[in-house]
């Protein structure tokens, strides 16, 4: 087969513009969000607009009233998130960064969605507690995407603050396939690798996990259902 293409990562790209110029039009307030982010010096590390507008529609498939959200950034895929939640949902989203967490705030702010999501600055393994002592959740949804060796401390916190029926998320859980062998001086694969042997290992959750190209390099998601 003849390809125009130099290389995968340009076919990957090109297939991800033409989805996301059908199916993912950019708005204000995304396009202002991703600015913002680059403009303040935030990693480019979102969530690409068809993986955002992929959350967007699970988290509606999902009727979810609530989400938490584990690794804000500049609040790119908080937008897409909370923009799936009735006018008086919630979503809580955890970052351990200042400049992100202040970043998120003018962006959801500048989104019309500060009433509905609230960013909360700390390590997340020190404001999760904070949240269960308060009482908060169960969460109908959880989208893990922060620093990865802490991954199946952030599943086990899921659990905690879920339901049955409830859907648990982690973004970049493949890294150009490195999941599948081990990498014992890689801390972020080691924590993947072990959060999915407490995942196949737990009877309260049903879960997959799939491989991903685009924009983003090739990566995957896991998606785990609390079951009843
Ligand atoms: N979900 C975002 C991207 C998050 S990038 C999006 O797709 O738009 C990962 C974020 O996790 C970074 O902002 C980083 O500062 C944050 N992070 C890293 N370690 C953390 C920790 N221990 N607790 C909470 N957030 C953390
Ligand atoms: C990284 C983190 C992410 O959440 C992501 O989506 C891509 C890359 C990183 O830390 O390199
Ligand atoms: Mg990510």
């Amino acid at each position: 087969m003849s390809t125009a293409y130099e290389n995968d990562q340009d076919r990957w790209n090109a297939v991800d513009g033409y989805v996301t110029e059908l199916l993912v039009p950019a708005d204000d307030a995304l396009t202002a969000a991703l600015a913002a982010s680059e403009e303040a010096g935030l990693p480019p590390i979102a969530v690409a607009p068809n993986q955002g507008k992929l959350l967007h529609l699970l988290a509606v498939t999902q009727g979810a009233r609530s989400i938490l959200e584990i690794g804000t950034l500049g609040g790119y895929s908080t937008i897409w998130l909370a923009r799936a939640l009735p006018a008086d949902g919630r979503l809580i989203t955890l970052e351990y960064s200042p400049a992100h967490a202040d970043v998120a705030r003018a962006n959801l702010a500048h989104a019309g969605l500060d009433t509905i999501a609230e960013v909360r600055t700390g390590a997340a393994l020190d404001t999760l507690p904070k949240l269960e002592a308060e009482g908060a959740g169960p969460f109908d949804l959880v989208f893990i995407d922060a620093d990865k060796v802490n991954n199946p401390h952030y599943v086990a916190w899921a659990l905690k603050l879920t339901r049955p029926g409830s859907l648990i998320i982690v973004d970049n859980v493949v890294r150009g396939g490195k999941v599948a062998t081990p990498h014992p001086d890689d801390p972020a694969i080691t924590g993947t690798r072990e959060m999915f042997d407490l995942i196949a290992r737990e009877p309260r959750l049903d879960a997959t996990a799939v491989q991903t190209v685009g924009t983003k390099g090739y990566d995957g998601l896991l998606i785990a259902r609390v079951t009843e």
